[in-house]
């Protein structure tokens, strides 16, 4: 492990490799490892191209098992749980694939469900001939206990599977999935989490959350390198439990750590990004998650106070740790959201999200600890100068 520098209040901005000028605030969608990270990835290349025979069949499974360790003491919950994945879109599609569904059975999910996973979900409940409720979430949002209404009284007797984001995607809304799982421990459907934005942001404890599946993105907030993702199985599902892509799985030969095997021997494939996740989490250990929560936290309030400010630009939901964490995402006025986008990164040098999930547009702005204040100044600037604002 690599030690960090002794630093402070300062952000750590040169642990990553951003050019003079640019403000990243995107790291929700693609989070860029610091330094550590992307040092350790060079090293287990490097072990890789020495010899691919003693790598991939002597060296690789042991090494993964110590990565499932690491998220095991991260996620509060064993190591042999949890498989290691590319991303949360592997992660998710084996879920809802196995999951068994017939016709008329029930899927409830919200309209907050990131836009490729609401596509699985309509493509299975259609093969299998299942009903999906899609509940809208109400925005602007009051208190969390609306989303965990909205969520049940959809439940019924029929639900087989009920998916909901930890963190959702375009209006980076915090789900209480604490209070949704909970109240419905008596009843038989099970429950996915889509946590691609939880990981890291939020603390989470799978020993008592009462999910069946918690599949998340290692390369968003726990900045891992790109392409590595993680799904945990309650261990009553794990023997039904298929990847999307179907190898040697468990009959390759060694392999002898169950039902995670047909995850972990998927073909030949780099998994270098997967072995750097115990440096991530070390990483950010050594920062401190209460810092580096309450950092980004901090710049996302300050980001949502000073965009409010800008002419039809308006909150989706309280000021509050309960409702967004790092991440927020305010209405701004109608428009082009794309071309908004790409002038504000090409132009301005300012990365951001301008999510177009609705007829309404959005902006969503993502805080990790390179960011500063400076950055959000930055940001409200250059939306100033795209909507013609003229205070
Ligand atoms: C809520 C949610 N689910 C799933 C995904 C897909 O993640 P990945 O591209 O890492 O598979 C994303 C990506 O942003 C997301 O925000």
């Amino acid at each position: 492990m690599n030690p960090l520098p002794d630093v402070q209040d300062d952000p750590l901005r040169d642990q990553w490799s951003f050019p003079p000028g640019l403000s990243y605030l995107n790291h929700g969608s693609f989070g860029p490892s610091p330094r550590p990270v992307r040092q350790c990835r060079q090293q287990w290349l490097e072990r890789m191209e020495q010899n691919p025979m003693r790598f991939y069949t002597r060296t690789l499974a042991p090494a993964l098992e110590r990565v499932q360790e690491a998220l095991g003491r991260l996620l509060h919950c064993h190591g042999r749980d949890v498989a290691l994945m590319e991303n949360t879109t592997a992660g998710v599609n084996a879920v809802v694939r196995s999951v068994p569904l017939e016709p008329g059975d029930r899927v409830v999910t919200t309209d907050q469900t990131y836009g490729a996973v609401l596509r699985l979900l309509q493509r299975e409940c259609r093969r299998r001939g299942a009903e999906l409720v899609v509940v809208p979430v109400p925005l602007p949002l009051q208190e969390p206990e609306q989303i965990t209404q909205a969520v049940l009284q959809a439940v019924d007797r029929r639900t087989r599977l009920v998916l909901v984001d930890h963190v959702s995607s375009a209006a980076a809304l915090v789900f209480p999935v604490e209070e949704i799982c909970r109240r419905l421990q008596d009843h038989p459907t099970r429950i996915c989490i889509d946590a691609a934005h939880g990981l890291a942001m939020r603390p989470v404890d799978l020993s008592t959350l009462g999910c069946h599946y918690y599949v998340a993105t290692c390369h968003k907030w726990l900045s891992a390198p790109f392409t590595c993702g993680l799904l945990w199985v309650h261990p009553r599902y794990q023997g039904e439990i298929q990847p999307a892509v179907l190898s040697w799985g468990h009959t390759f030969p060694g392999n002898i750590r169950g039902w995670v095997d047909e995850f972990h021997w998927r073909g030949t494939y780099d998994p270098s990004p997967a072995l750097c996740i115990p440096e991530a989490i070390h990483f950010l250990e050594q920062v401190g998650w209460e810092r580096f929560r309450r950092h980004g936290h901090h710049l996302a309030c300050l980001a949502r106070r000073q965009l409010c400010k800008l002419p039809g630009v308006e909150p989706l939901y309280p000021e509050s740790w309960e409702c967004f964490g790092t991440m927020v995402t305010v209405r701004i006025p109608p428009g082009d959201a794309l071309t908004l986008q790409r002038r504000l990164g090409e132009h301005h040098r300012v990365e951001v999200i301008v999510p177009n999930w609705t007829a309404e547009r959005f902006l969503r702005v993502s805080c990790h600890l390179y960011n500063t204040e400076e950055d959000i100044g930055r940001l409200v600037a250059a939306l100033r100068e795209e909507l013609g604002a003229t205070t």
